[in-house]
């Protein structure tokens, strides 16, 4: 079980790594890793379970986080609805991903967006797509094709930074953090 000292702190130039493509069939390793890293985000977004085993809750991972640098990343997004008598969850697993359209529409997260790298608060606008088609690999090698919108969309954008060595606090002005948020939708 990965334990969440073991995700790399925005300090490390580890981070700062652009990720190689991975080649198929996917190795072994890299299955595990894919599977640790769906775990993690899953039981971190389970309060008890995150209590218990200290996690920290996000919901998107990529390998570099955890210095490997090759190009995937997982996003685990909870989709409980009102009736649901526990949590559930969907998991994306996107290998070799890229961006293929994008909206022109921009929006950023109002509270401000978070990653399991950087453990300190940071204010600030972090333009992003509304919405993004993706194209990238499963686990299988298969092509597919995904479309997110709103959270999932920055999440997709958020991960295929790390996987080109830029984090989310790179976006933000330090002299001005809140620049252009009339041009944008907040979520
Ligand atoms: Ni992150």
């Amino acid at each position: 079980m990965l334990k969440t000292k073991e995700i790399l702190d925005e300090k490390d130039r580890r981070l700062r790594t652009i990720s190689k493509e991975v080649e198929f069939p996917l190795s072994k390793e890299d299955r595990d890793l894919i599977n640790t890293m769906i775990e993690y985000l899953h039981d971190s977004q389970i309060e008890e379970l995150a209590e218990k085993y200290d996690l920290r809750p996000g919901m998107g991972m990529s390998a570099i986080q955890l210095g490997v640098p090759k190009r995937y990343f997982v996003v685990v997004n909870e989709i409980t609805e009102e009736d649901d008598k526990e949590q559930k969850f969907e998991t994306y697993v996107l290998i070799n991903p890229k961006i293929i359209s994008n909206s022109m529409e921009k929006i950023y997260v109002d509270e401000g967006e978070g990653c399991l790298s950087v453990n300190r608060p940071v204010e600030g606008i972090v333009p992003r797509y509304a919405r993004v088609t993706m194209e990238a690999y499963d686990m299988d090698g298969k092509k597919i094709h995904i479309r997110g919108r709103e959270e999932i969309a920055i999440c997709f954008q958020h991960e295929l930074d790390h996987l080109n060595g830029i984090l989310f606090v790179d976006h933000i002005d330090p002299k001005n953090p809140f620049k252009g948020k009339d041009q944008m939708r907040g979520i």
